[in-house]
């Protein structure tokens, strides 16, 4: 049966493996064990993972900026998929930025990944017409 649940410091290595087969990204700003030490320093509890009898199979990082909430790294374990546990990872995360009185939630899709639109989508979240933009900070 598969489990929400915080993220405990022995999930690490399974965390960074979900996380480093599902976006192969080299960006300096995008390390995996860099992410989960900064948001343990911030809102651990904001951190979840997916637990299947033991085996982590999936994750979300949500924050929240007092304005929005953010979901981010959002991850099914590939042979996991299907069964509802991206659903219910963002449902857990929603339910949790709520609690902290987020109102609105938002979440960046990256190019080339527009498949992921009609997933957020069944869970009621809507394109909207906005212009993205970043800056590196150092
Ligand atoms: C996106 C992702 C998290 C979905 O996880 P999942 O556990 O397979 O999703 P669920 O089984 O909970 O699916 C929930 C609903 O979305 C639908 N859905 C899931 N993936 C979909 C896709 N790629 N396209 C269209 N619909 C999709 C399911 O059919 C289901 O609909 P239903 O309620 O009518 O049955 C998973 O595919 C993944 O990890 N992808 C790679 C990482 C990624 O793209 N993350 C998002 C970054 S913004």
């Amino acid at each position: 049966m598969v489990t929400l649940r915080r993220y405990q410091s022995d999930d690490r290595p399974a965390v960074i493996e979900l996380w480093s087969d599902t976006w192969s990204d080299p960006a300096s700003h995008n390390v995996p064990s860099e992410d989960i030490d900064r948001k343990l320093a911030d809102s651990p509890d904001l951190l979840l993972v997916a637990d299947d009898e033991g085996v982590v199979v999936g994750t979300v990082l949500a924050g929240f900026d007092g304005h929005r909430g953010w979901i981010n790294r959002l991850a099914v374990d590939a042979a996991h998929r299907g069964q509802g546990i991206g659903r219910a990872l963002v449902r857990e995360a929603e339910a949790r930025l709520s609690a902290r009185g987020c109102h609105k939630v938002n979440l960046q899709i990256r190019e080339g990944e527009a498949c992921v639109v009609a997933f957020y989508e069944s869970l009621g979240y809507r394109v909207e017409p906005r212009i993205m933009m970043g800056k590196l900070l150092g």
